[in-house]
């Protein structure tokens, strides 16, 4: 059963190859020397898919480490036919010395893992030894944009960034009761948004 549940998923990834980028020649013929924006950890996709098709001038890299997840997420954008964004189907450090230093001007980090555990913080997205690694990919003017509704790893992030020297803005502990305008919502998000769950924002600059 497992052996072709895999064939199946090998077949679905064969079906988005256009949309997957395998390898470090193939985002940077994608890239083609453009600043891009990327989503770390995005899921089922939807978050990254709408701003992709909201914002067509820009390209898009959405990254996600489960490919039973991920391909969900590819098949999205292939249904959107959509030019402006491609897939890497890796763990996001995997990436580090692929992305070349100054080149991102937007990170998305939406709900990702709170890794509840202390013996466990190395490996929250924004524990410091990853914004070191973000640190280096954004452009001059690049931000990143994260979004929670996990209090704990709110305040962690808080402190990470600023241990990290990053500039914070527009902080919110109630996005939705905010004056934030053009919300896209994520999977995670409109799941804890129906549970009655305050999301937190914030935006941060290098
Ligand atoms: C809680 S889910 C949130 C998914 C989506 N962003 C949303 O808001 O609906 C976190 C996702 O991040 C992915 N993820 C966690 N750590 C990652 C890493 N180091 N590299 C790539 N993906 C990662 C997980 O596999 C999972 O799909």
């Amino acid at each position: 059963m497992r052996m072709r549940m895999r064939a199946h998923l090998d077949e679905r990834i064969n079906e988005c190859s256009d949309y997957i980028l395998k390898s470090q020649e193939e985002l940077y013929e994608y890239i083609n020397g453009k600043n891009f924006h990327i989503e770390i950890g995005c899921g089922k996709g939807g978050f990254i898919v709408e701003t992709a098709k909201q914002n067509p001038d820009i390209c898009h890299i959405a990254v996600e480490h489960i490919p039973n997840v991920a391909i969900l997420a590819a098949e999205k954008a292939k249904g959107e036919n959509l030019e402006n964004l491609r897939f890497v189907f890796k763990n996001v450090m995997d990436l580090s010395e692929d992305i070349k230093d100054g080149t991102v001007k937007r990170i998305y980090l939406n709900f990702s893992d709170p890794w509840r555990k202390n013996k466990q913080a190395k490996r929250r997205l924004t524990h410091p030894g990853f914004l070191k690694v973000y640190k280096r990919w954004l452009s001059e003017d690049g931000e990143i944009f994260l979004k929670t509704d996990n209090e704990k790893l709110f305040e962690f992030s808080l402190n990470s960034f600023c241990s990290e020297d990053f500039h914070l803005k527009n902080i919110t502990f109630d996005l939705h009761n905010s004056s934030f305008e053009g919300n896209i919502m994520t999977e995670y998000e409109k799941k804890f948004y129906d549970e009655g769950k305050n999301i937190f924002r914030l935006e941060a600059r290098k």
